[in-house]
């Protein structure tokens, strides 16, 4: 196992490694613990300045170290140390450098003095530095694995690695970007941390250009200009658009004068990278015949707690005999049927996102019925990942990851059609719009609180 082991060269603290994977690219890893989900990740196959990369990003990861030994003890702690071959320490480790030792528990606190012990129990590595606490040139870290049962927490760690701290990830975003103190918000304002793996997700980067076509309160676009994109966004909802209307907030009947997307962006000191936001019913798409975007990140309605609805469609009204004009009156709106929502999305994608481009959103679940094939599909479009958030029993919602492969005119449409794979073009597979109608209608008898949407 050791000698196994001895072979990787990182390890990650991280909440959510496969976000990561997803983000950043296939490197190989191991989990410490197949049976329980450890925190704990080793990894290799990257280079410091990968690992500094993906540090940057992430908000699941929160440190990363460069592995010099491991054991199930700290007896074997220390002779997987001292086998660490020395030229990689001495950099580290000369007189004319500083250093602090750290220590970290996992699912356990240790007293001060048990820190200090365990401390001075490293004294056979060669440091030949000087201990500096407030700003060394070097950190490293000893840390113990005590499980994930809280209830039950053994005497002695279950694993323990001693390596050199290399970076913080971002889980301080965070925070720093809660929405609770957030300008402009509404009921079903995406979190911080989903916001920003989801950026992750779309791999949005510098000077891209996102889109969100149902874009709310903009906390997607919070995230991805907190990354440099430049974003925008459409609502079908007026109030939303125009940050007015009834406040979302306790204690307040009515939005204030500056509440909306931008002030958001400002909030962050991102809003330069605000292009605009529109009215706009994401059935009927206003956009020029162009790939346009770099990514289409979104969190469509799911009809429990906003309504899903699109405006009238030419179709509904009755045409009038050829030759006599009549005004054509456009319903206001209808019934946008949730697997029509999915449909337009992934069509819209296929057109509108550059190649390679990736589309990230929500689906919703019901999870007693759930199997992969609702998962909607578009041939231009490949399926990268789909994770869940369980929401309740039998409830959850999958973020989905797909990237263009494809233009649309490469398709042969007639074998397209004929794939059951795929929903139409227009309209969809009546598999998923049974799923679907079931799972809005059962949405809104029993879990009214589960879905954020
Ligand atoms: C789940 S919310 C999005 C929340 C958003 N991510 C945020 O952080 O505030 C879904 C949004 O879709 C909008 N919507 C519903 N039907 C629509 C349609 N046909 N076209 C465009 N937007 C629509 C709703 O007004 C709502 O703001």
């Amino acid at each position: 196992m050791l000698a196994h082991l001895h072979s990787w060269r990182y390890i990650l603290v991280m909440y959510n490694w496969k976000s990561c994977l997803i983000c950043f690219g296939v490197f190989t890893f191991k989990k410490k613990y197949e049976l329980y989900c450890s925190p704990f990740w080793c990894l290799n196959g990257l280079s410091e300045e990968d690992v500094r990369g993906i540090m940057a990003r992430s908000v699941c990861a929160k440190s990363a170290f460069e592995l010099w030994g491991h054991g199930q003890t700290h007896t074997e702690l220390r002779t997987s140390l001292l086998n660490y071959p020395s030229e990689n320490m001495s950099p580290f480790m000369h007189k004319d450098s500083t250093y602090r030792i750290n220590v970290y528990t996992f699912n356990k606190t240790l007293a001060f003095a048990d820190r200090i012990k365990r401390i001075d129990a490293m004294e056979y590595l060669p440091f030949k530095g000087t201990v500096s606490l407030k700003s060394p040139q070097h950190i490293f870290c000893l840390l113990e694995d005590y499980g994930t049962d809280p209830n039950n927490i053994p005497e002695h760690p279950d694993y323990i690695y001693f390596g050199r701290w290399i970076a913080d990830g971002q889980r301080e975003l965070i925070r720093s970007h809660s929405v609770k103190n957030r300008h402009f918000i509404g009921n079903t304002s995406m979190d911080a941390g989903l916001s920003f793996i989801m950026a992750n997700h779309a791999k949005v980067k510098e000077n891209d250009l996102v889109f969100d076509p149902f874009v709310g309160t903009g906390s997607l676009l919070v995230a991805c200009s907190h990354f440099g994109a430049y974003v925008c966004g459409t609502d079908i909802d007026y109030n939303t658009i125009h940050g007015k209307g009834r406040s979302s907030r306790k204690n307040q009947k009515w939005r204030g004068p500056d509440e909306n997307i931008r002030a958001n962006l400002r909030q962050y000191g991102t809003e330069k990278m605000y292009v605009d936001v529109m009215v706009s019913d994401a059935s009927k798409s206003v956009w020029k015949e162009a790939a346009l975007f770099d990514a289409i990140i979104t969190d469509p309605p799911y009809g429990i707690r906003e309504s899903t609805r699109r405006t009238g469609s030419h179709k509904d009204i009755t045409k009038p005999p050829d030759g006599i004009y009549v005004e054509s009156h456009v319903p206001v709106s209808q019934a946008y049927h949730l697997s029509d929502i999915f449909t337009d999305l992934l069509n819209f994608s296929a057109h509108h996102l550059v190649m390679g481009g990736r589309l990230v959103y929500w689906l919703p679940v019901y999870r007693p019925e759930y199997c992969e094939e609702m998962v909607p599909l578009n041939p231009c479009l490949q399926l990268i990942s789909n994770c869940e958030q369980t929401l309740s029993s039998h409830t959850s919602r999958r973020l989905i990851t797909m990237e263009k492969i494809k233009e649309p005119e490469e398709l042969d449409s007639l074998a397209y059609l004929a794939d059951p794979r795929f929903s139409p073009y227009q309209g969809h597979n009546a598999f998923r719009e049974k799923y679907f109608s079931g799972l809005n209608k059962r949405g809104k008898e029993n879990d009214k609180s589960d879905f954020n949407g």
